[in-house]
Order: structure tokens, then sequence, then C-alpha cells
């Protein structure tokens, strides 16, 4: 037992330039551990609430009522908890906003306190947050899906789908992953300087997708992994997030670059024949989150081809994702600490999705910082799979070179996830 003796917050910024919340948390040791609030651009509807000042300040995004309320009623309250009771610890502090949104005092304060306890917990324990979460469960390092094209909301819409990723299908370890999506990486920015096509990269460091419609994109991708010396759908296969929800409600969805409006049929349709035509392993989102029947349709149609994963449709959400599981919509979960406010809730969903037999993705957001959290939670919960973002920018690459220390440190873990992804 250690108690908590100090709570600071202050005002820090993300990789877009916008406020975020830091918490830092002092033990009575001195042992000190410390939390950045992320913050999504394509968020679902029923996501943990992040508190905003709202007016003319940074696009009405400042973040001092959250910094108010962690110095005048979240610090007060958790003074002399026991920094190793996590779960006692986010449940005060679920208790103290009292809200179902946690939009009284913001989903932000809320996680960065909550994963600012978790470092605490770890560095008292003298261990490597990772090895802290696995205790002495075997547990391997996350199979990487990473961006090589952005879209959607990270790219001012230029194409309508969020993210064209690749996952290294064929790696033996996280490196050799990270190695394989490198060349890719480069090979893709290639072909698109030989079109006349760059023009920078969108928000998560992807290529910017200068494309005439969502496919051509993928043809991109297939000859970049070609070109990058590997066969496309067993060395290095492709993972796309449609985040319908984006560009689709109550079952009509407008491609804004084919010009077209499909409903919820159409749509379907269309990513199935995506399906037979590309090297596609997962799919995220493909329909939007108040479409739980195209969602169910899809997976009927594709749950046993393909990973379907739900991010805005479960935003972390333990109940939601036993509801979906029962209902047999998706096969996969996206695992982002942010939707859910606190760690514990976070680990909740993790595990009704292992329980439920659904595949796991830790993800990042599209606002980011040189927070490395997400990695050791991947790996220690053992989750299978972890999403951040393109190979570009140091907000993503901090993440993927911690998992690199953690491959290859003095006690690493018991593995790489080759098998993590869902039907594979
Ligand atoms: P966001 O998007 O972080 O901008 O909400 C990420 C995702 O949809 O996976
Ligand atoms: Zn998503």
């Amino acid at each position: 037992m250690s108690r908590i003796r100090k709570i600071r917050s202050r005002r820090v910024w993300d990789s877009r330039g916008r406020p975020t919340v830091e918490v830092e948390v002092q033990t009575e040791t001195g042992a000190s551990g410390r939390g950045i609030a992320p913050a999504g651009a394509s968020r679902g509807t029923r996501e943990a609430v992040e508190l905003r000042d709202g007016g003319n300040r940074f696009e009405g995004r400042d973040v001092r009522a959250a910094l108010a309320g962690i110095e005048s009623e979240i610090a007060p309250a958790l003074i002399g908890f026991d920094v190793f009771q996590q779960a006692a610890i986010d449940d005060a502090l679920i208790a103290l906003d009292g809200t179902p949104d946690k939009s009284r005092l913001g989903g932000n304060a809320l996680i960065a306190t909550s994963l600012a306890v978790l470092h605490a917990a770890a560095a008292e324990s003298g261990l490597p947050l990772w090895r802290y979460l696995a205790g002495d469960r075997p547990v391997k390092l996350p199979l990487p899906q990473i961006q090589i094209f952005g879209g959607g909301a990270h790219a001012e819409r230029r194409v309508d789908v969020q993210d064209f990723m690749v996952v290294a299908t064929g790696a033996r370890n996280f490196e050799e992953a990270l190695e394989m999506t490198a060349e890719v990486y480069l090979r893709a920015g290639q072909l698109m300087r030989r079109r006349g096509a760059v023009h920078g990269v969108a928000d998560e460091g992807g290529w910017w997708p200068v494309f005439s419609n969502n496919e051509e994109a993928m043809g991109v991708l297939v000859a970049a992994i070609e070109s990058a010396g590997f066969i496309p759908g067993s060395d290095v296969s492709i993972a796309l997030d449609i985040a319908a929800s984006e560009f689709g409600k109550q079952g009509r969805y407008s491609l804004g670059l084919e010009r077209v409006e499909l409903d919820s049929d159409g749509l379907i349709e269309k990513l199935l024949r995506w399906l037979d035509r590309y090297p596609i392993v997962s799919i995220e989102d493909p329909l939007a989150e108040d479409d739980e029947a195209g969602l169910i349709a899809f997976t009927r149609a594709a749950g046993e081809r393909v990973q379907i994963v739900g991010d805005d449709y479960l935003v972390t959400n333990a109940a939601l994702v036993q509801d979906a599981a029962r209902k047999k919509a998706c096969n996969a979960v996206l695992i982002k600490p942010n939707q859910a406010g606190t760690v514990t809730e976070t680990y909740r969903a993790l595990q009704a999705a292992q329980q439920n037999g659904y595949a796991s993705i830790v993800s990042a957001r599209s606002g980011e910082t040189e927070d490395v959290a997400i990695v050791h939670l991947a790996t220690g919960w053992n989750a299978g799979q972890l999403k951040v973002g393109s190979f570009a920018r140091s907000e993503r690459m901090a993440k993927w070179n911690e998992g690199i220390r953690i491959e290859t440190g003095d006690h690493p873990p018991a593995g790489f996830s080759t098998s993590a992804l869902a039907c594979r």
C-alpha cells in the first residue's frame, strides 16, 4: 500500500496544437505517474464527453474548467487513497462526476487522472507499466494496424474512408512488423510522388489521400505492398476504418467522392465487393453507429472471413459489447481509454470482448501526445492488436518506438500476437 499524496494538473498541447489535460499523481514515497488525455475527431455519440470551455479561445477548446475541477474536487477526493486501488479510485471518480457521460468534470479530466494513478502505481511497484498490468500472466506484444493513407474526418473528407491501413500479417515479431510497414509507407509515398499527388500528410501521419475514389486508394496500397517486395494478403494485408458514422445517418450513406447515396444494403454490397477484390483482413465501423441492423447484416455476411471492428458503435463500453455479442454484431472491439473515461471501465470493455470471443484492438486517437500508455495497456492486458495511426510524426512514432523498447528490454513479454485478428 502507498497513499496518494499529491495531484497536480496542467494544460499541455496535443498533436493538433489544441489544449489538453495532463495530470501528475505522486505517492507518499515520492513515486509519480503522469497521464495525458488524447482527443478524437470522429467520435461516437456515446463516448465520455470532454469538458471544453467554449467561447473564442482556441476555437472553444480550452480546458480551464477541466483543470479547475481537478484542483477543486478530484485532487481533494483522491488524496489518501492507496494508489494500488485503481478500481476503487475509478469508482470514486465516476461517483464524484455523477453524470452518465462524465460531462460534469469531463472525460478528459477523468482519463488523465485515472492513467496518472495507473502510472504512479507501476512506478511505486518498480515495474514497467505493461509488466505491472500483466502480473504473472504470460502476455504478448500486439500486432500493429498502421495507417498508410488518412482520410475522412482526418483529411477534410478528401475521401470517405477514414483509415487505409496495413497489418504485417507475415511478421514474426513487433520490430519486424514495423520494419515491413516502414517499407510499405515509404513505397506508398514514392507512388504518390510519381502521380504528382504528394500533399503532406493527414491528421495521423498517413499520406494525404489524393484519389478520385475510395477504391483507387486500395489499388495504390496493394501496389505499395508489392513494390516493397511483399505478397499482399500473406505478408502484408489491408485494414480499413470506414468510420461510416461520419457520412451516414439513419441508414442513408452519402459517399462524397463518388457522389452516390446508398442505403444500408447498398453500402454492404459495396464493402463485400471490396472484400472480394482486395486482401482486407479487418474492417472497422463498416456501417454507422445508429445502423445496428446493418452491422448485424454485415457481420452475418462477412463475419466468418474478416475482422469486423466496432468503434463508434461500441465506444469501449462493456455493456454495449455484451449487447453486441448477443445480437452478433461485429467480432472485434476497438479499445480507446478516453471513450470510457477511466482505466477500469476500459479494462472491463476489454474483458467483455475477451469473454465473448471478440478480438480487441487498443487504439490511440487522432489528437495524440507523447503519452505512450496505450502500448503498455495493449501489451499488459494482452489485447492482441494496437492501432496508433501512421508511421510518421512523433506522437505516433513514440508509441511504435515504445513497443520496440518493450520487445527488446531485459525481461520481454512472452512473444508477439501473430494470430490476434478475428477470423485468422
Ligand atoms: P478519432 O478517430 O480519434 O478521430 O475519433 C479514430 C478512429 O476512428 O479510430
Ligand atoms: Zn474508428
